[in-house]
């Protein structure tokens, strides 16, 4: 038997259920000790964000703990071991099974806890950045919601690689934590629009946009020749005004991208490339995650409710074992 929040109407419930019996070969079982709360969430539990076909419907994109059991074909973990996992589901729980390609050793000197902020956030900014954008040093990135768990990620990351951010976000505090992680532009989203802040600050070759709606358009304003606009969220609405004729002139590029829908081995291979680039950052202190706070999982509405206020500045983590 296991635990694991169920959705129950417009309650979440922390209730037990059964557990994973057969174990995949190719996967592992995690006796879970961290989760964290990610935007999504929100939005799966809203009803608007179902989990892909054969996925997990219990919520959580990821985790930190503990190795249970492995795979008859696994050989590179073994019970005991600290680790983190991108999961496609099922994070908010005691146990999840993942393929173990989608799952790293906790950094060298790194808590569970720490680990725990990694595996969405940081797979994320590198597949945005560098397989999708496929960023070169030195070029410059408009990043929107640059304060959140994922903005937080991406500013140290792009940063550490030579790529310049102007970071935008709702608020003068979160904008001074943009500025202390390495972003060299800021603006704040509640004083109107910020192309004007864009271009006098040099323009952009890419943009890391989780808005959507009316910022397609403005990002198109401050977007080089051959630039890109990554669009991974829609947190300002479905629907957008693009100009074709920039696009065709400029050669713009608009990249619709989501990490969750992907296959195994695309998270694998993001995974892997994780470890080999970004790892090292981490245990040398290069790079460390934003933790916004974290909350015991019986309190899991109002973490989720602090994520809807838009209160974190960096990640919400759920605590759910020792
Ligand atoms: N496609 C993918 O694979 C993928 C993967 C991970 C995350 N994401 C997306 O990336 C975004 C960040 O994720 P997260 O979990 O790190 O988020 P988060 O920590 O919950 O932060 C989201 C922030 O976005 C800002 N925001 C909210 N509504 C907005 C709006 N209408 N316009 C502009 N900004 C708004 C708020 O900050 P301010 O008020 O300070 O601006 C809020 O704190 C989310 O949209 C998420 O869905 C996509």
């Amino acid at each position: 038997m296991m635990k694991a929040i169920k959705i129950d109407g417009d309650a979440l419930v922390w209730e037990t259920c059964a557990g994973f019996e057969e174990l995949p070969a190719d996967s592992v079982e995690i006796d879970v000790v961290w989760t964290a709360v990610n935007r999504a969430d929100l939005s799966q539990r809203a009803g608007v964000y179902p989990p892909p076909p054969g996925a997990s419907n219990i919520l959580g994109l990821e985790v930190s703990g503990r190795i249970a059991r492995v795979g008859e074909a696994v050989t590179t973990f073994k019970p005991g071991d600290d680790v983190c996992a991108l999961l496609t589901g099922g994070g908010y729980a005691t146990r999840v099974v993942v393929p173990a390609v989608q799952v790293l050793p906790v950094p060298k000197g790194f808590s569970l806890e720490k680990a725990a902020a990694l595996p969405e956030v940081f797979a994320t900014a590198w597949l945005n950045l560098y397989q999708e954008a496929d960023l070169k040093p030195g070029e410059r990135v408009l990043l929107h919601a640059a304060a959140s768990g994922l903005g937080t990620t991406v500013i140290q990351i792009a940063t550490a690689f030579g790529n310049p951010v102007f970071a935008t976000a709702g608020d003068e505090e979160k904008l001074d934590v943009c500025r202390k992680l390495g972003a060299t532009g800021t603006w704040n989203r509640k004083h109107g629009s910020f192309v004007e802040a864009v271009k006098k600050w040099g323009g952009v070759d890419m943009v890391l946009d989780p808005v959507g709606g009316s910022y397609i358009k403005e990002n198109q304003k401050v977007l080089s020749a051959d630039g890109r606009i990554n669009l991974i969220g829609l947190m300002g609405g479905r629907f957008a005004e693009v100009d074709l004729g920039l696009m065709l002139m400029k050669r713009h590029r608009l990249i619709g991208s989501t990490l969750r829908s992907r296959s195994v081995e695309d998270k694998g291979r993001v995974m892997q490339a994780l470890y080999r680039n970004v790892w090292p950052l981490l245990v040398a202190g290069q790079i460390e995650p934003l933790i916004d706070s974290i909350w015991p999982i019986e309190r899991v509405e109002d973490a989720m409710a602090h994520v809807a206020a838009n209160r974190n500045t960096g990640k919400v983590l759920l605590n759910i074992g020792e």
